[in-house]
């Protein structure tokens, strides 16, 4: 990895550790919004474990291995981790319009809430609906320049990321991103029990 390479990777680390410091995104109810706070809260709650375990497995493995190591961690761990942070009451996951991972496609509900927020990544806000009586949950994943080396253009991915890439996600979308444009989603789904004994 070039020096260039290098220094970016440093100082977008430093980018998402100040991002840390800062709340959590307001939790903004819009007009086709359901469900009560509480839900709300709860979902964006069993996302917090979720999103700071893959943030903290990115950043250890980039800072201790680089690009190629944090690759195969993000590779082999994702899917493990958004198992392990869902609860019999709450499942989470991670989605996107432009996918890696086939397996992460996503389902119905979030395809028009992807559009609408790619449209305009600055005012993508969580949002709490009602999928059919299930209530759901969902948070907008904004590209930060620590996401490029993988995520980003031909220049600024690693050749031997690229290579990596081209074996393990061979009809690979998720690159071609920009700082500030919309990488995806975070997903909550209430278990159809749970949202049943809400509602009573
Ligand atoms: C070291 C390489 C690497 C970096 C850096 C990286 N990712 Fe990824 N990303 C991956 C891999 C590998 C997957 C597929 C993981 C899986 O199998 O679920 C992935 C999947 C995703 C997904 C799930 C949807 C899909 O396309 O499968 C999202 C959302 C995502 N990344 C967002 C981000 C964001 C936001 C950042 C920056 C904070 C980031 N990534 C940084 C390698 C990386």
């Amino acid at each position: 990895m070039s020096v260039l390479k290098m220094s970016i990777v440093t100082k977008s680390l430093v980018l998402i550790l100040i991002g840390q410091l800062l709340p959590a995104a307001v939790l903004a109810g819009g007009p086709d919004t359901t469900g009560t706070d509480s839900e709300q809260e709860l979902a964006a709650a069993t996302l917090l474990p979720f999103k700071q375990k893959l943030k903290k497995t990115l950043v250890t493995e980039i800072s201790s291995g680089g690009p190629l190591a944090a690759l195969n961690a993000c590779n082999l761990e994702a899917s493990d981790i958004a198992v392990a942070a869902s609860t019999q009451s709450v499942r989470v996951g991670r989605t996107s319009h432009k996918l890696r991972n086939p397996a992460n496609a996503p389902a119905d509900w979030m395809q028009p809430l992807l559009a609408k927020w790619q449209a305009n990544p600055a005012e993508a806000a969580p949002v709490l609906l009602d999928v059919n009586g299930v209530t759901a949950y969902a948070e907008p994943i904004l590209t930060g320049e620590l996401c490029l080396v993988c995520h980003g253009s031909a220049e600024q991915i690693p050749e031997a990321v690229q290579a990596r890439l081209d074996v393990l996600y061979p009809d690979d979308a998720a690159t071609g991103f920009s700082a500030g444009e919309l990488r995806g989603m975070f997903w909550a789904e209430f278990t159809p029990a749970v949202t049943e004994a809400a509602a009573q």
